[in-house]
């Protein structure tokens, strides 16, 4: 068990014990049922009331996205909406640096909304006759921000979803993929450190749904947000969650990383998602990598190295990137002491310029050959920054589900038509050329 009250200090975000009830009349009953156990269902029979969110408690770290994933109907965006008092809970906490959301006054919850979380809907309603920048600025309007400061952040929003020559645009001349961008950008131009994001994709098709989680992820490696992601469909949820809550009839019955939801599912609901799952994509560089150790050049990374090399339970082996986050190569714990024996206090001499890598969308197969060195595999993205590495013992962690799914039956690896076509996209974008046939062929 992890120290609760610790996690409220220290955790960005830390939601402790939340029940919403849905209902008109006194709540004292259809509460006092559910502490004593009774269904969503029985509580429903017995007092008409909806239970929307069943005790929930995660904690969500700075900089990570955390998913929050079910059916419809689980109590997805009722939670998302109780963090922000959209919806006022039942009962419960909502830390957010360890202040209690659900305790402060009025004043004080509209400057929380206005300057800590930024939301984005599934169906975002621009306003019509303003224009583009004009619907991204419009929140820093409500804030007091004056004209031409608005314009200048927006433009700068506009610009990291890739829209800013359509500023002066209105919103009609949109598809609804761009549309969902000028979302994005509205919520980015906030400025806040939480993103909260309900089902923010579900609506666009495929391909543009993929390159959306593709740019959330790129704009995450700059701007590190701290994001509450909600979505119905496991695939997205694993793609860019660090970590996934799994939540059925308002209760979160599993939280972990990806792999672990893939590879230990907690029960038959969870379960019973993967069978959708196309895991041999699911299990690719991206979802099995660990964050990377690494050293920038030129900042100390001498004595960095030194340092930490010699700190017992610290980790020994590191890439090496420059001050644009490009891979230069790796060092091992041997080169470092020998860098510090040639007594130059330079580790430039002593990198390996060679090594192991792989793009994110690389599978199990192409990884197991490149882990067998021993040396971890760098995961570069296509601007050629390290994303993370992945190890031996990871690719060996996540093996054994496609084994298991082999067994399972021979339909599991077939995608749907959509998936399939949003599949060689990525394939064709990317050059990954390892086919759904090699991977499952591995067990
Ligand atoms: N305003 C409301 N009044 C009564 N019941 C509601 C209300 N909003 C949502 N619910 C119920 O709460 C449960 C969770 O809904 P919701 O949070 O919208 O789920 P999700 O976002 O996962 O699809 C559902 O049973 C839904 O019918
Ligand atoms: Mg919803």
């Amino acid at each position: 068990m992890q120290n609760s009250a610790m996690e409220k200090q220290s955790a960005k975000l830390h939601v402790e014990n939340l029940i919403m009830i849905f209902g008109k009349a006194s709540k004292k009953e259809a509460l006092s049922l559910f502490r004593q156990g009774a269904s969503k269902e029985e509580i429903l029979n017995r007092t008409g009331h909806v239970l929307g969110v069943a005790n929930a408690s995660f904690t969500v770290q700075e900089g990570e996205i955390f998913v929050v994933m079910g059916l419809s109907g689980s109590g997805k965006s009722t939670l998302i909406r109780c963090i922000n008092r959209l919806i006022e809970p039942t009962s419960g906490h909502v830390y957010l640096d360890g202040e209690d959301v659900l305790a402060v006054d009025e004043q004080r919850l509209r400057e929380i909304r206005r300057t800590r979380m930024a939301m984005v809907f599934q169906h975002f309603a621009l306003l019509p006759h303003k224009t583009v920048v004009d619907n991204v600025a419009y929140g820093l309007k409500i804030r007091g921000i004056q004209p031409e400061e608005r314009r200048s952040v927006a433009l700068e929003a506009l610009d990291m979803v890739g829209l800013k020559s359509w500023a002066d645009r209105l919103p009609e001349n949109l598809s609804g993929g761009m549309k969902q961008r000028v979302g994005l950008a509205r919520a980015l131009a906030m400025d806040t450190d939480i993103l909260l994001m309900d089902e923010a994709f579900s609506a666009l098709d495929p391909l543009i749904r993929r390159e959306m989680q593709n740019e959330l992820l790129e704009l995450q490696v700059q701007l590190k947000k701290t994001v509450l992601f909600i979505t119905h469909d496991l695939n997205e949820a694993l793609r860019v969650g660090n970590h996934v809550a799994m939540m059925r009839d308002g209760k979160i019955v599993q939280i972990g990383s990806p792999v672990e939801i893939i590879t230990q599912p907690a029960d038959d609901y969870v379960a019973a998602f993967m069978r959708d799952v196309d895991q041999s994509r699911v299990l690719t560089a991206e979802v099995v990598m660990k964050p990377a150790d690494y050293l920038v050049l030129g900042r100390d990374a001498f004595e960095i190295a030194v340092k930490r090399v010699k700190a017992k339970d610290d980790a020994s082996d590191f890439y090496v990137v420059n001050g644009q986050e490009k891979v230069e190569g790796f060092i091992s714990k041997q080169n470092i002491l020998r860098a510090e024996k040639s007594g130059k206090k330079d580790l430039v001499p002593f990198i390996e310029r060679e090594f192991p890598t792989t793009e994110p969308s690389a599978s199990l197969s192409d990884l197991y050959a490149l882990v067998a060195d021993g040396v971890p595999v760098a995961v570069i993205d296509r601007a050629g920054r390290l994303m993370g590495v992945v190890t031996a013992s990871d690719v060996l962690a996540s093996l054994a589900t496609v084994e298991h799914v082999g067994e399972d039956s021979n339909g599991a690896n077939v995608a749907e038509p959509a998936d399939t076509a949003a599949n060689d996209g990525e394939k064709a974008r990317n050059g990954n050329g390892a086919s759904l046939e090699q991977t499952a062929t591995l067990g």
